[in-house]
């Protein structure tokens, strides 16, 4: 039996289960893009401004989300925190489109990387999604992540920059919950960050 079991986590098999928090401004896209990661039979046709959070469950790979959908209005925001140290991976929506509000966008992320509950779980995945890449105003994924700072000098301290060999993982890919471009990209990177990850800490 043990020696099933180990040949068994080896080889891959073992069904891991995983708590995502998907953050964003209002309007970005985040019960849309979850929606769409859930089987078409459980999917809604109806999609209304998130009041406070939904719980939606999904698989992907051989991971079961929970995916904690929060609203991304202002007055809900700070319910975002009461998750983080929970969580083992974090989805971070953007609207593409939404030039204006990405300073906004920004400034939420930075509340979120300096948290003490983020702070201290370097190793905690975040999937970056520029969604509404349907719509002609978007903006290319790169571009996101410039405006967003992602690759420059002041996450550093925070460790999201690629440099050094502790930083956070992070990925940015264009999306949309429209037409379900660009879903399946970031979600397998989140899937085998996640598998990697909850691996890591069972061990
Ligand atoms: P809150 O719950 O208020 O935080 O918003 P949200 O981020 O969950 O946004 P939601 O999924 O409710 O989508 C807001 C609006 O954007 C809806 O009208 C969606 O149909 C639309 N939308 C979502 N994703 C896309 C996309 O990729 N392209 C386009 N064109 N519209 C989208
Ligand atoms: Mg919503």
């Amino acid at each position: 039996m043990g020696l099933w079991k180990y040949l068994s986590d080896w080889l891959g098999s073992r069904k891991v289960e995983a708590k995502i928090l998907c953050v964003g401004l209002d309007n970005s896209g985040k019960s849309t893009i979850l929606n769409h990661f859930k089987a078409k039979h459980d999917r809604r046709h109806e999609m209304a401004p998130t009041m406070g959070f939904n719980v939606e469950t999904f698989k992907h790979s051989r991971i079961k989300f929970l995916a904690f959908d929060m609203s991304g209005q202002d007055r809900y925001r700070d319910l975002w925190e009461r998750n983080y140290a929970e969580a083992d991976g974090i989805i971070f929506v953007i609207d593409s489109s939404d030039q204006l509000r990405i300073p906004v966008a920004k400034e939420e992320l930075g509340h979120i990387i300096r948290h003490p509950d983020i702070e201290s779980q370097p190793r905690l995945p975040i999937l970056f999604l520029a969604n509404k890449s349907d719509l002609r105003s978007s903006l290319p994924a790169p571009k996101c992540a410039q405006l967003l700072g992602l690759n420059g000098e002041e996450w550093e301290g925070n460790n999201l920059r690629s440099k050094s060999s502790d930083v956070r993982p992070w990925y940015i890919c264009s999306s949309s919950g429209k037409s379900g471009d660009g879903l399946e990209d970031g979600i397998s990177w989140l899937s085998q960050k996640l598998i990697h990850r909850v691996a890591k800490m069972k061990a």
